[in-house]
């Protein structure tokens, strides 16, 4: 059996203005399909998974519902407070553990990939479900690198298993970008693609061992627990110490909606706007209002977002500051 859960609890801040605190990217339509990233994530599952869950934030339950209105309210798990991945995951395990036993094999899915071939992706889920279940591991996608990203985990791939997945040597999360060129030129790294595919006992034992600061008080006390819990990712708080992790090398395109100069690799403007330009080059435009006419002169090299009253016009390769600008912003008041 074969469980998928949907992490939808990020704040998504490196898309502001368009992603605010009550409507995160999760919620928006991103990737050119006219569905929001939630929408595309639950579609891109395979008929052969079982019942799908959500874990976000408890005050966007009601977005997620009214996103994906077949899925049932004891599906959607609303957390009092986002303490980041780790703990989202421990919390569903605990719960798909009750459910559905020790053996059932869960998939983890952050909702702000891009996917666009649906069929490759579904023909690796099975593959990978397969691996887990065969080798009781953790397993995770391993994306070919392009580039020294470091916004991203870097897998090293050791001996081969069956199934076509390989031990995970070393999980390295967010490297700082000296050590990204390293790893990249080392040539036997793979990125993370932040899936991830498990029994739910070992997963259970593996935070246990690993982050015992977050499954003793749930253990205990469930979702109450959740102000004293630490605020960790399970790449920082599992995946770099485990021994169970697999790597499953996979050739699907894929993408990370990371943030706005994500969309200038898709070379597709979810968001166009009516642009005029004597004299720039490198200028992305993005508006919700597609009537609206921005005009442009002279510039190099400059992104442009507008939302209604907010606009933001910043240098593309800093929009991972978005959220430093945020914390002005809400000094500021
Ligand atoms: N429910 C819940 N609660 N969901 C959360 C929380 C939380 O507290 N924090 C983040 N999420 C959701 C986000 O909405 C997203 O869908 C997913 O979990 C992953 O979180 P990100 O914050 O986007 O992670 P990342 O992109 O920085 O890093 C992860 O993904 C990379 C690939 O995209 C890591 O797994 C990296 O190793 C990986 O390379
Ligand atoms: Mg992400």
């Amino acid at each position: 059996q074969f469980i998928p859960v949907i992490l939808a609890g990020g704040k998504g801040e490196r898309f502001w203005p368009l992603s605010r605190f009550d409507q995160p990217k999760q919620f928006l339509c991103l990737d050119g399909s006219g569905k929001s990233l939630l929408q595309s994530t639950v579609a891109r599952l395979p008929d052969w998974a079982g019942e799908v869950w959500v874990v976000t934030r408890l005050g966007l339950v009601p977005l997620v519902q009214a996103h994906c209105p077949h899925l049932p309210p004891e599906r959607i798990l609303g957390e009092p407070e986002p303490r980041d991945t780790a703990v989202a995951v421990a919390w569903v395990t605990q719960q798909l553990l009750q459910q559905y036993g020790d053996e059932v094999i869960v998939g983890i899915f952050p909702a702000d990939h891009w996917i666009p071939d649906a069929v490759q992706f579904q023909q690796t889920l099975a593959q990978a479900v397969a691996v887990a279940t065969q080798n009781q591991g953790i397993v995770t996608l391993g994306i070919t690198p392009t580039h020294p990203a470091t916004g991203y985990g870097y897998i090293q791939q050791g001996a081969a298993v069956s199934g076509g997945a390989y031990r995970v040597v070393r999980f390295t999360e967010k490297p700082d970008l000296a050590q990204a060129v390293q790893l990249l030129a080392a040539g036997d790294y793979s990125w993370n693609s932040g899936m991830f595919f498990f029994p739910a006992g070992l997963m259970w034992r593996e935070l246990a061992q690993y982050a015992p600061a977050i499954t003793a008080p749930l253990a205990q006390q469930g979702v109450a627990a959740y102000a004293h819990l630490p605020k960790i990712s399970i790449d920082y708080a599992v995946m770099e110490h485990t021994q169970r992790a697999l790597v499953l090398p996979v050739t699907f395109a894929w993408d990370d909606l990371g943030d706005w100069r994500s969309l200038e690799r898709l070379a597709k403007n979810p968001l166009p706007a009516q642009q005029v330009d004597w004299g720039s080059s490198g200028v992305t435009v993005y508006s919700t209002d597609p009537q609206e006419l921005v005009a442009t002169l002279g510039l190099d090299n400059v992104l442009i977002i507008r939302d209604g009253k907010v606009t933001l016009v910043a240098a593309p390769e800093r929009t991972q500051e978005i959220k430093k600008l945020l914390t002005q912003l809400r000094e500021q008041g």
